[in-house]
């Protein structure tokens, strides 16, 4: 299987993380390929837990090789800090690599991020305020900055002196912000650049050579596919040129679509979102606030802080995700979460102004009038943490399961019930 893909089927935190962490095993190479640290990613492995946002989940494994790809738009000041993080929590990062063509988030990426946010008012998309949509908006209008351009301090002196006025005037012009200083920010950037550079090369060249000695690659994707730029509920999404999507992927190492053999769509057994958007299963009571609480891992953003949103499972976009990400497997996680519930709704259609309908309509302001429309399972009021096998769940655990792989439409092969890497069952028949 020379790469697999593991993507997020909703809205993002599904727990990726913890399964690269555990999919990374059978990989020579981990890379990301899309978005930046507005990505958090946490992993519980023997060494503690781990926050990731650029760096990818598998560098815990000292043998493989961890690629952060051309698709990555990175802030060196972040990936610096997660570094020094990781060696001083005793992760080896030697074999940490960044791509020559990523696209560098600059200092005015947050600052336009932050205020074009105010500017937006009630339409506010809720950002993680990293900076990363305007990073990417250069990429596609031409005006990025890559590592490569930084690590040859010429160019970047050529590009900045090109770059940061017309940045500058954007900045005071339309936002009325005080502009940067270009001694301030070259300098600055050249020191990052500095440390930095021993791992930056054409990362396609690594991953290329790895698939042709038919090793295995693991890409890890952000976000989640709700939150994409075209099969997203736009325009409340993230901007990530190439896709988060599982299509996405081998654009953003610089592979070719057809290494990919595989997709992992990761989903959670219920919902969550970070942000603004429509959410039609968004529970506003009690219910909502278990699923935020129940558990050793409350549901808080893991870059922002910020409460999630939570709700039931929505098989309506859940299936959509997953037939537009091609998923061949699903992993589900959280599980345990619904363990205190005596019964369980799923949404399988929504109603739109009095129509059926099963796919998510692209106008947002339908989307926020779709009512869901449910189908009852019974919970099981019983601790599924310690469950290994299938066998192991409670019956009823079972049978959700089951129901939830049927309305995906896709083969459930794993299910996590816990945060830690043990706490896992690995199906030896996908239901
Ligand atoms: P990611 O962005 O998709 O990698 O997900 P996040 O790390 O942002 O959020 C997932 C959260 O769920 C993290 O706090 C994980 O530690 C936690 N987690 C992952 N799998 C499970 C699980 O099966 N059960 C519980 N209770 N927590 C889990
Ligand atoms: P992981 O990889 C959850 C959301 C933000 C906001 C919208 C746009 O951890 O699953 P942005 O800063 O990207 O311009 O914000 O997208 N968002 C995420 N939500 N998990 C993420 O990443 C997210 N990355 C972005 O909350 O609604
Ligand atoms: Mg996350």
């Amino acid at each position: 299987m020379p790469a697999t893909v593991v993507i997020g089927g909703q809205w993002g935190d599904e727990g990726k993380g913890r399964i690269v962490d555990l999919l990374a095993r059978d990989a020579s190479v981990i890379a990301r390929y899309s978005a930046g640290n507005n990505a958090g990613h946490t992993i519980i492995n023997h060494l503690g837990l781990f926050a990731l946002h650029i760096v990818p989940a598998g560098i815990f494994y000292p043998d493989k090789t961890c690629i952060v790809g051309n698709g990555v738009a990175v802030d060196p000041q972040v990936l610096l800090e997660e570094i020094d993080t990781l060696e001083g929590r005793g992760v080896s990062t030697e074999r940490l690599l960044i791509s020559d063509r990523a696209h560098v988030v600059m200092p005015y990426h947050p600052i336009i991020d932050q205020l074009d946010e105010k500017l937006r008012g009630a339409a506010a998309v809720g950002t993680t305020g990293r900076g990363i949509g305007p990073c990417f908006a250069d990429k596609v209008a031409r005006l990025g900055i890559r590592m490569g351009d930084l690590a040859d301090p010429r160019s970047f002196h050529e590009r900045l002196s090109f770059v940061l006025p017309y940045k500058n005037s954007v900045l005071s012009r339309l936002y009325g912000a005080e502009p940067l200083s270009f001694e301030d920010v070259y300098s600055t950037y050249c020191e990052y650049a500095r440390r930095l550079a021993p791992r930056v090369c054409d990362t396609s060249i690594v991953a290329r050579e790895a698939l042709s000695r038919g090793e295995n690659i693991l890409l890890e994707g952000a976000q989640g596919a709700l939150l994409d730029l075209d099969a997203g509920t736009y325009d409340y999404v993230t901007s990530s040129v190439p896709s988060s999507t599982a299509a996405g992927a081998a654009i953003g190492l610089g592979i070719g679509p057809a290494d990919i053999t595989k997709i992992v769509g990761v989903y959670k057994a219920y919902m969550t979102r970070v942000g603004n958007g429509p959410m039609p299963t968004e529970l506003q009571d009690e219910d909502g606030q278990i699923l935020r609480l129940q558990g050793p891992r409350p549901e808080i953003g893991t870059t922002t802080g910020r409460p999630r949103r939570t709700g039931w499972f929505d098989a309506v976009a859940s299936r959509y995700s997953a037939q537009v990400n091609s998923v061949s497997a699903v992993a589900l996680t959280r599980l345990d979460v619904l363990d205190p519930f005596p019964s369980i709704q799923v949404c399988v259609s929504y109603k739109i102004d009095g129509a059926e309908v099963h796919s998510p309509p692209a106008s947002i302001s339908a989307y926020e009038r779709a009512e869901p429309q449910y189908e009852e399972l019974p919970g099981w009021r019983e601790d599924s943490t310690r469950a290994r096998r299938f066998d192991d769940l409670p019956k009823n655990a079972q049978r959700y399961v089951q129901r939830i792989g049927e309305l995906i439409g896709r083969p459930i092969e794993i299910v996590s019930v816990g945060p830690e890497r043990e706490q896992v069952i690995r199906m030896d028949r996908p239901v």
